[in-house]
């Protein structure tokens, strides 16, 4: 029976004389890992400090982190910090925030951890190749005063294309994949591995944070047996509720902070089942209750997270932009030259390329903003703000339930939503789809705060 190895933090806090800075060091390289189940070789890939997904960095909110990443790759490369509002020079974006890291040289990267929340890394740099040989991990920002439960779990579910030897297989960035739903794997892992039963204990309380590091694939997750509640989306808190139809849906980048209360038996097991693709449905894990005696429950201890310092839009004076997103098989591609397949207003950028981007909007700084996304497309896409988070206020012009607060959100195919946030961090952002083979084919655009 798998377990989850224990991820911990790179320094403790308090071996830097500083108060309050968390140091830490990214090598990312070549590595060997075990993948897939264990009568398959050990999968080439690429990997921060010899693992995939690379290490749990841990701080608490208000510390500041500072990372030395080394670049052991072949490649230029950057880290980007995914949902944490940086200052734009530590964002990690090739060209637009930083000169690549070139091979064997070294960058630092420092900021302050202003949110509490559930966050990830990967590179900007072919993030599409160099996130899905398994460049990425987590980065946990723990509240000032955490709520009670009995562990606090990070999951980091991966989704690896492999060919029968377990090796990676080749065509990142092929045209099929940039034009339809993306690289799609045909092995999902949970923290690196091929998990088949998770041991849980009858009566404890368990904080699940769920990260989607998957270039493309769209989690739907069902517990069954469990009523998990969601307690925050993308790292941000929003009020406790269960998940809508009990399914936990997770677009690429995308993360959900659950509660979760085993309250079944010892000995009993329970499924933890993805539907999101209906002809590919599939078991993820089992929740697996050891003999241990039940612990005492926490039925009755609060689980709301206490707010970030993000500021509230005022809609009353926002301006209003529309975003249309166009493109891909099935949609229409007139005009679009290959290789890219996407648009965002009409416009195909990439970036990693160095060519001048002409910023797609002008933000004043300070000012609110509410922008509808329209996806014209036949394709689901999780759309990523760099520096920002966003309400999100309405779906198809009807008011969100939770008005959650995210940095990346997911449309559904020919789907719109409105979203709204005060352009407070100065700087170029990127703004784009985070199926990554699509971000390379164009769906990608940047927005200049000033
Ligand atoms: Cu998670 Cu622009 O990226
Ligand atoms: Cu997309």
């Amino acid at each position: 029976m798998a377990a989850a190895a224990p991820l911990l933090p790179l320094l403790a806090r308090g071996q830097n004389p500083e108060h309050g800075v968390v140091e830490a060091r990214l090598t990312a390289a070549p590595a060997k890992v075990q993948l897939a189940p264990p009568d398959y070789p050990a999968t080439a890939v690429w990997a921060y400090n010899g693992t995939a997904p690379g290490p749990v960095l841990r701080v608490r909110q208000g510390d500041r982190l500072r990372v030395a990443v080394r670049n052991g790759l072949a490649e230029p490369t950057t880290v980007h910090w995914h949902g944490v509002r940086v200052p734009n020079a530590m964002d990690g974006v090739p060209f637009i925030t930083q000169p690549p890291i070139e091979p064997g040289a070294e960058f630092v990267y420092e900021f302050e951890a202003r949110d509490a929340g559930t966050f990830w890394y990967h590179p900007h740099q072919r993030t599409f190749e160099q996130s899905g040989r398994g460049l990425h991990g987590a980065l946990v920002v723990e509240e000032r005063e955490p709520i009670r439960v009995d562990r606090d779990l990070v999951w980091v579910l991966g989704d690896w294309r492999l060919d029968k030897g377990a090796a990676i297989a080749g065509g990142f960035g092929s045209f099929f994949d940039v034009s339809h739903a993306g690289r799609l794997g045909n092995l999902v892992t949970i923290n690196g591995l091929d998990l088949d039963q998770f041991v849980v204990r009858s009566g404890e309380r368990i904080r699940l944070r769920l990260i989607n590091a998957a270039n493309a694939r769209v989690f739907a997750l069902e517990f069954r047996g469990h009523r998990p509640r969601v307690i925050a989306l993308d790292g941000q808190p929003v009020e406790p509720h269960e998940p809508q139809d009990g399914r936990v849906v997770l677009g690429p980048a995308m993360r959900a902070d659950l509660v979760i209360d085993m309250t079944e038996k010892p000995r009993s097991a329970f499924d933890i089942v993805d539907t999101f693709y209906p002809r590919m449905r599939y078991r993820l894990v089992a929740l697996s209750y050891s003999d241990q005696p039940p612990l005492p429950s926490r039925a009755d201890a609060p689980i709301a997270l206490p707010a970030n310092p993000l500021a509230e839009p005022d809609l009353g004076r926002a301006e209003h932009h529309d975003i249309v997103f166009r493109g891909g098989m099935m949609g229409d591609m007139r005009g679009i030259p290959r290789p890219m397949a996407w648009t965002m207003n009409g416009k195909a950028a990439s970036c990693g390329t160095g060519q001048p981007f002409d910023p797609l909007l002008f933000l004043k700084r300070g000012q609110s903003y509410v922008l509808r996304l329209v996806n014209e497309t036949q394709w689901p896409h999780p759309i990523h703000l760099h520096g920002h988070v966003f309400r999100v206020l309405t779906r198809n012009g009807q008011p969100t339930a939770h008005r959650e607060w995210l940095d990346t959100v997911l449309l559904q195919r020919r789907e719109s939503a409105e979203i709204a946030f005060v352009a407070d961090n100065p700087g170029d952002w990127m703004f784009h789809c985070h199926v990554l083979e699509h971000q390379d084919g164009g769906m990608m655009a940047c927005v200049r705060v000033l």
